[in-house]
């Protein structure tokens, strides 16, 4: 039967069958179906189907060592909390997005370390306890976190500015499962726009700003990985996400503390800032 409009897609289903493995030939026929669904629909002429060529190469081409533009994509069409979402864990803290600035390994460090190595103006702390769905603590959990600077920039975005590091640390919680660590009020900032991803939203007129937040990445043996982020309350764009990652219990306060003992407990003086963010993992099943 001749390729045509109507049997285009049934031919190339059927080309997938002798895929030996079940979950890639259901995963392939299914493209099919939506890829083929999706050209009827929209009648992309040779010129426009050029461009979209063009364009997913242009991202292929933007992504290095320390720049992940396919990853940024799949953040600005909601795709990464799509799958973030049907993925997600049915209690404890909601998970968000990865994002692409999770490309090296945060340094081991201490609790009660400072991730700040270039002594920034708005010091806080960020502590809290780490346990399962029954309120047990999860002594051992690795707390992987990064965050930008106050300026609104990753270490990997500022080689030249930030040494390799700032902003990020791997801690792991005491036998009560608490952490706690020295940071600065990471600020608000705009995802990479001087790449295809840029020009998309440019064209789209969608803004490219991101709440501020604090990124975590939190592993205990026995239970689900959590990737997630603690939301500054009050940052612009906190109802605007460039990438939809914000969910309400993920917005935590950041408030100026007075408390002389916690001061001394966390090892800074007062007036210091002070965010409280309790993860909650899933028992793996
Ligand atoms: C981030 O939070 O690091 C991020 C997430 C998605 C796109 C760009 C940046
Ligand atoms: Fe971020």
């Amino acid at each position: 039967m001749d390729f045509s409009v109507e049997s285009a897609t049934a031919t190339v289903v059927e080309s997938f069958r002798d895929t030996r493995d079940p979950r890639l030939r259901a995963v392939l026929e299914s493209l099919t179906r939506y890829l083929h669904a999706f050209v009827r629909e929209v009648r992309p002429s040779l010129a426009e189907w050029n461009q979209a060529i063009e364009f997913l190469t242009a991202v292929g081409q933007t992504c290095t060592d320390t720049r992940q533009e396919f990853i940024l994509l799949s953040d600005v069409l909601g795709v990464s909390m799509l799958v973030e979402t049907v993925n997600a864990q049915q209690t404890g803290t909601a998970g968000t997005v990865l994002g692409p600035f999770h490309m090296t390994e945060s340094p081991p460090r201490a609790l009660g370390d400072s991730i700040d190595l270039i002594g920034g103006a708005r010091r806080c702390v960020v502590s809290g306890w780490v346990t399962g769905g029954a309120g047990e603590p999860v002594g051992g959990a690795q707390v992987d976190v990064w965050q930008c600077t106050e300026e609104g920039f990753y270490d990997v975005q500022q080689p030249d500015l930030q040494p390799p590091g700032n902003g990020r640390g791997l801690f792991t919680t005491d036998d009560d499962g608490r952490y706690w660590f020295r940071t600065v009020v990471p600020s608000h900032y705009p995802i990479p726009t001087d790449g295809p991803v840029g020009r998309l939203l440019e064209a789209t007129e969608r803004h490219p700003y991101r709440p501020a937040h604090i990124h975590f990445l939190v592993t205990a043996p026995g239970y689900e990985e959590l990737t997630t982020h603690a939301f500054v309350a009050g940052s612009p764009y906190v109802d605007s996400d460039a990438v939809f990652a914000v969910k309400q219990s993920l917005v935590v306060d950041f408030t100026e503390s007075h408390d002389e003992s916690a001061a001394a407990a966390f090892g800074v003086a007062t007036p210091f800032i002070h965010a409280r963010f309790d993860i909650v993992l899933q028992e793996r099943l």
